[in-house]
């Protein structure tokens, strides 16, 4: 069983690396493999809605994301964090996850469905919980159960030594772990004694509001 967390931070061992190290942590100690996965600061393209991941399985553009949606379909969860800003997401994030999203189910298989999924954030102050409600936003989209902790997934600080101070938010980060190695257990042993993963309806309706 492995866990991948993704730090969409700029900052490869800031605030978000640190939060994530300590979900990280007690997954570990459950038996869970861990694995990073940076997203880097070199700029991030946004999606350009070309629709060349319906032809070729993949996004278009070859970077991070292509990479990361290969190694996503390896994983059995994910951990997605991101430092706020301006009271959202980081911008560089959002385009990543933009674009896996959307071009990862389009691939070989789904890299996301039915896989546990949780969001972290980092804030120096404010701004946390609407970013946290921007990031659910895509595991909701892709059938994937949200793994709750034991208040909302934040933690505050400018530096990773703030971050340390913050003992609550270390707690939550310790507690989503734990939540998260016991849903991949539980999903295991669903899958051993013969539960099947939902059904799909083949065609799927896609309607807007004047059709
Ligand atoms: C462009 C930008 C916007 C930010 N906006 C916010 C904000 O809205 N609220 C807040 O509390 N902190 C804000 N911050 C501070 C970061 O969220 C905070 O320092 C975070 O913990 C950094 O995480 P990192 O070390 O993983 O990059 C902002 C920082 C930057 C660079």
């Amino acid at each position: 069983m492995k866990v991948l967390l993704i730090n969409g931070s700029p900052h490869e061992k800031g605030c978000t690396y640190t939060a994530l190290s300590e979900c990280a942590k007690t997954l570990q100690e459950a038996g869970v493999e861990t694995e990073f996965f940076w997203i880097g600061r070199k700029p991030m393209q946004g999606c350009v809605a070309c629709g060349g991941c319906t032809r070729i399985g993949k996004c278009v553009f070859q970077d991070a994301v292509n990479d990361f949606t290969e190694q996503a379909r390896q994983a059995d969860g994910f951990i997605f964090g991101s430092p706020v800003y301006y009271s959202g997401m980081n911008g560089s994030l959002m385009s990543f996850m933009d674009r896996a999203f959307f071009s990862g189910p389009r691939g070989k298989s789904n890299p996301f469905a039915f896989k546990p999924a949780a969001a972290v954030v980092s804030a120096r102050r404010a701004g946390t919980t609407s970013a946290l409600d921007q990031m659910n936003k895509y595991f909701l989209h892709g059938q994937m159960p949200v793994i709750a902790s034991r208040y909302w997934n934040m933690v505050h600080g400018n530096t990773p030594e703030e971050v340390m101070r913050d003992e609550e938010g270390l707690q939550i980060m310790r507690q989503l772990g734990r939540n998260m190695a016991w849903f991949l257990k539980l999903k295991a042993a669903g899958e051993s004694a013969g539960i099947p993963l939902p059904e799909q309806e083949e065609t799927r309706i896609a309607t807007n509001f004047i059709r």
